[in-house]
């Protein structure tokens, strides 16, 4: 099959990626040309373990290739991907989708034979109609039909993701778009991974659900954190023992200092807008997002308790800024809420993450970068982990200790037993639902 993906953003770039491996010839385009040379070279603008080695043997085997110019990549494609982003709108919450139908107006003047038009980008419902009617009217003679793809990969497992995901969700109308998807996605069907076709309001919902659905899982287990704090209770038991019923499900029952990223934020806000206009309120998803605003402040607040009720003159360092490990994806991470307030309350903050640099400088004004965690704690009052990221998992809490000012430590993602930070030597320890 020939491919065509419009855009080389996170989702864009891995499933290009991953469908040229696949075997499918793919041209991903980007307006940034700068991008699209790197990309060429080989060189990938996140980090993403595992993509830049599938990038290299595809374009190396010449089925992979980046271009700006959309005309080439869309002429003789079966399928053209809009894979554009859909950030929050200002004003409102809802999705942006400028680029969508953008992309959609020119990819139609670019059509030169039949092509479905595959939306992969996170789109409210309704969108896919939408972009049918845009095609349309910017190129009455195109042969085409629409569908619905979302994406459900994670960052930091993309690839693994892709290649065996839990299901692939299909939105079409036609026998002749389904062929065509069907075509795309063999070889994973092949393999039995579930491919499910639906209508495209289906699918479009299945998007949202799903992730206001894991989004809630998160919020609650953040909340009963706050409640095992107080009746003595460790939330990790609590979400073990809840997670083992296998109607619960262990997955994404990990307290913390609240969701972040690209997806969870923007797509429960989008679901909240969409169900306000429809008359139907999402009010578990609304409450989600005022419990997830709520639990980034909780954090702050135990920094503070720590710090005697105020940061400032207080020197912190801080373990983790990117929204989750092996991403160096700042959006919408709790650090953005968490280190600015300590900051502006008069700390001294130094801040170490593997990849969070590059875009946390700009972001996080006024912190010190540094690499080593043990350097960054030295004569420091406070220890915040932030980001799990396995190279924090396993420190010599005595070395850490004993170099402090004053050992404290707020373990946010509950990566140490509390006990044992007590025993190497810290004074007082909080974590998020756990006996301290
Ligand atoms: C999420 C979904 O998991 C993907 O299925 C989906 O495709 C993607 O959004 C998207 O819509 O594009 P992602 O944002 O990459 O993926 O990251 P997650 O692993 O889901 O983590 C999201 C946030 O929740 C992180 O801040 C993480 O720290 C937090 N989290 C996750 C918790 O606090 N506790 C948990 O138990 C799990």
């Amino acid at each position: 099959m020939k491919i065509a993906m419009i855009g080389t953003g996170y989702v864009g770039l891995v499933s290009g990626v991953c469908f040229s491996d696949f075997g499918h010839d793919v041209i991903c385009v980007d307006k940034a040309s700068d991008k699209v040379a790197r990309l060429t070279q080989g060189e990938v603008p996140i980090y993403e373990p595992g993509l830049e080695a599938v990038l290299a043997r595809n374009v190396a085997a010449g089925r992979l290739y980046f271009t700006t110019d959309l005309a080439r990549a869309v002429d003789g494609a079966d399928a053209v991907f809009i894979a554009v982003g859909t950030p929050t709108r200002r004003g409102d919450g809802h999705a942006d989708l400028t680029h969508v139908m953008a992309a959609a107006s020119e990819v139609a003047q670019a059509l030169t034979g039949y092509a479905v038009v595959v939306t992969k980008s996170t789109v409210p419902v309704g969108t896919n109609r939408k972009v049918a009617q845009v095609v349309r009217e910017a190129n009455p003679e195109a042969d085409f039909d629409v569908a619905s793809n979302p994406e459900f990969l994670r960052e930091g497992a993309a690839i693994d993701d892709f290649m065996k995901p839990d299901r692939v969700i299909v939105g079409v109308e036609s026998d002749r778009a389904r062929n065509v998807m069907s075509d795309i996605y063999r070889p994973l069907y092949l393999r039995d991974f579930p491919v499910v076709y639906t209508d495209l309001e289906t699918a479009e919902m299945v998007k949202y659900a799903a992730n206001a659905f894991l989004a809630t899982k998160i919020s609650f287990i953040n909340e009963v954190a706050a409640l095992c704090e107080r009746v003595g209770a460790d939330v990790k038991e609590v979400a073990r023992g809840m997670g083992l019923d296998g109607r619960i499900g262990n997955k994404f029952l990990h307290a913390g200092p609240g969701y972040g990223g690209s997806c969870f934020p923007k797509d429960t806000s989008a679901l909240a807008r969409t169900g306000q206009e429809y008359g139907v309120p999402q009010r578990i998803t609304e409450t989600v997002i005022a419990v997830n605003d709520m639990t980034k402040r909780r954090m702050i607040d135990k920094v503070m308790n720590l710090c005697g009720g105020s940061v400032n003159g207080c020197k912190i360092a801080v373990l983790g800024v990117t929204f989750k490990p092996e991403t160096d994806d700042m959006r919408e991470a709790p650090s953005l809420t968490i280190v600015p307030a300590l900051v502006g309350g008069g700390a001294q903050v130094c801040v170490v993450d593997p990849h969070g640099q590059r875009e946390g400088e700009a972001l996080l004004p006024g912190v010190t970068w540094m690499d080593d965690p043990y350097a960054a704690v030295e004569g420091a009052d406070c220890l915040v982990i932030l980001t799990e990221w396995n190279a924090f998992r396993a420190l010599d809490l005595k070395r850490l200790a004993t170099s402090m000012a004053t050992p404290s430590m707020a373990d946010l993602r509950n990566i140490y037993d509390p006990a044992d930070a007590l025993a190497a030597g810290f004074t007082a320890v909080e974590t998020v639902g756990r006996a301290g």
